[in-house]
């Protein structure tokens, strides 16, 4: 069997190349079409590199489908600031992007295809109200996974976090998940820093309440009146 180096990791495989068309990623989506050897691209992809995503779905792969993927990976790939996108796609970063973040979370033809090149993603300080996005973690690969400061609301799903065995660094700080029992209780609590739940709305148990408030009182001098109330 043949070793794949982690860090030449082919990612997308077939890259768009929208350095040279300069539109925005909802245009492309509209008026791009798989050229006609796409097909033969996709399957030689797959014969490379069976771990990528969409070859799971051999034979009834969505052309059409893993074609607006790889433009949104093209895109996003630019967007966070990724020194090569041709390659590697290392991290989704779009912290801070409250104008793209929503945009790129409802491609769910993109993380359902999720790049395995992809070891960080970084979502936070967008506003972004929702319940947890779980298409995310279709990642399963990646150590870190930064979805403070934002509105998200509704239950974190603890089940879902244990098949994303890598993963060392989460925040899921200011938000406004809803206090879940479980959560104190689980193993997935113990899992991360209490500094990944700062008022997040979670945490239930009495005593990691106490910590939850000074952590608040602390952190909402940095955060001061950035943050809305849930
Ligand atoms: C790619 O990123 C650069 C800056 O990082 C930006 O100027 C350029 O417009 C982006 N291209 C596309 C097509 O998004
Ligand atoms: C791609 O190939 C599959 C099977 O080989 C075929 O069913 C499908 O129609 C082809 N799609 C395109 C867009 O050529
Ligand atoms: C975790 O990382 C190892 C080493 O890179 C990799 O083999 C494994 O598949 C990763 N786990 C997941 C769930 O992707
Ligand atoms: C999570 O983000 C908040 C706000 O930026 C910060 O105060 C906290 O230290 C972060 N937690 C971790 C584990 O990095």
């Amino acid at each position: 069997m043949a070793t794949i180096s982690s860090t030449f990791y082919t990612i997308i495989l077939w890259l768009y190349p929208i350095t040279l068309l300069c539109s925005t990623v909802v245009e492309d989506l509209k008026n791009l079409h798989p050229p006609p050897d796409f097909n033969t691209t996709i399957m030689n992809n797959c014969q490379n590199n069976p771990s990528l995503r969409y070859c799971n779905s051999y034979p009834y792969m969505n052309i059409d489908e893993i074609f607006k993927y790889s433009i949104v990976a093209s895109h996003l790939c630019n967007e966070s600031k990724n020194p090569n996108c041709v390659e590697s796609f290392d991290k989704v970063d779009i912290r801070n992007r409250p104008n793209i973040a929503s945009l790129y979370l409802s491609f769910d033809f993109f993380w359902k295809y999720c790049p395995l090149s992809i070891v960080s993603i970084d979502i936070s300080n967008n506003y972004v109200k929702g319940s947890f996005p779980n298409d995310v973690l279709h990642c399963t690969q990646i150590k870190g996974l930064d979805l403070s400061m934002n509105e998200f609301f509704g239950e974190i799903p603890i089940q879902s976090f244990s098949l994303l065995t890598n993963l060392t660094f989460l925040n899921l700080s200011y938000n406004c998940f809803s206090e879940s029992e479980e959560l104190s209780d689980s193993e997935f609590f113990k899992r991360f820093s209490p500094s990944s739940f700062i008022d997040s709305g979670a945490i239930f148990d009495h005593k990691k309440f106490t910590l939850k408030v000074i952590f608040y009182q602390e952190s909402s001098k940095k955060v001061g009146s950035l943050h809305q109330q849930c």
